[in-house]
């Protein structure tokens, strides 16, 4: 299928809780190749099921510039959480905005493979940061939801107070 459409804010699929993926075939497996060439394509760093319009717990992540770094997420749970960190969030369902967002610093994510294998992975910073996000759009929460403040166009482009702490 290739690149499908993103859903935009608005769009009650966005808000609705997604089911867990049960089968592990060619289907899911066109699933997460579409949905990383979608995130590739619009310069996101992950991109959650139900923003394709599928409500199935499956999202991608990478936060890597050359694209080197993707994390195929089915069914993740954040199992361990550590310190926090507050900084600049977006979302492609939420073009030209952005909001001030504290999440963890540390976690412990306990997924499974496009096979259907257990894995576990624990990351830290941006990556964490992207998998919380991607783990909320799950259960149809936004970032909009949880942040502290959103931010002005001019801040947007520029720098932020919050810049520094990370
Ligand atoms: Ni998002």
């Amino acid at each position: 299928m290739g690149i499908r459409k993103i859903v935009k804010l608005g769009d009650e699929t966005l808000r609705r809780i997604s089911r867990p993926q049960e089968k592990f075939d060619r289907r899911l497996e066109g699933l997460l190749k579409d949905m990383a060439e979608t995130m590739y394509k619009a310069e996101g760093v992950g991109l959650a099921a139900p923003q394709v319009g599928i409500l199935r717990r499956v999202a991608v992540v990478d936060v890597t510039e050359d694209h080197s770094g993707i994390l195929e997420l089915v069914n993740p749970e954040i199992i361990d959480r550590e310190g926090s960190q507050t900084g600049r969030e977006g979302c492609l369902s939420l073009p030209a905005r952005q909001g001030v967002v504290t999440r963890p610093m540390k976690i412990r994510v306990r997924y499974q493979d496009r096979k259907g294998h257990p894995m576990e992975l624990e990351t830290e910073g941006f990556e964490a940061r992207a998998i919380c996000h991607e783990v909320d759009h799950l259960d149809g929460r936004l970032y909009i939801d949880v942040m502290d403040r959103e931010l002005t166009k001019e801040e947007i482009e520029g720098h932020i107070p919050e810049d520094d702490a990370e």
